[in-house]
């Protein structure tokens, strides 16, 4: 994995802090996650501590720093989608998979996030699983679908 980081890192002038976010994505997009190997590298070529970058990369909802599950849940908990019954989703799929937001289960099959929107607010709860989205989303219906992409995953 460091080489790809190196790989990544030849792109960008060392110390231009304000590349530090396309850098971030790029080895995101690459990795699936921000590993703490990655910040460390990330760190010392732009010049700012393992502290400071984590406390900008967690500004953001995109980043993450933990690897996804095969089924990885992005529910949007912006205003509208918040007023039509996201959070009751959010708290039915943690509690049922005893993860929070953020995590991923011990088997890695699943991941949840919680994100800020998505940009269909006229029809949401929107949610986002594996980069499908599916929109005016009820709890029932997203644990029947887990049920269903569980199945398939554990038959690969
Ligand atoms: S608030 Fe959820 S898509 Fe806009």
């Amino acid at each position: 994995m460091d080489k790809d980081i190196d790989i990544i890192l030849k792109k960008y002038k060392q110390g231009k802090r304000e590349d530090l976010i396309p850098i971030l994505q790029e080895i995101q997009e690459e990795h699936g996650y921000l590993s703490e190997e990655a910040i460390v590298r990330i760190g010392s070529f732009v010049g700012l501590s393992t502290t400071k970058i984590y406390g900008l990369a967690t500004f953001y909802d995109q980043f993450r720093f933990i690897p996804s599950g095969k089924i990885n849940i992005r529910i949007c908990h912006g205003t509208s989608c918040f007023l039509n019954g996201s959070r009751e989703i959010i708290n039915k799929i943690t509690e049922e998979k005893g993860i929070l937001p953020g995590q991923t289960t011990r088997d890695g099959n699943l991941s949840v996030e919680i994100v800020s929107c998505m940009g269909g607010c006229n029809n949401g709860p929107v949610i986002n699983v594996n980069g499908q989205y599916y929109t005016h989303i009820k709890a029932e219906q997203l644990a029947e679908l887990i049920k269903k992409l569980t199945y398939v995953i554990e038959q690969d």
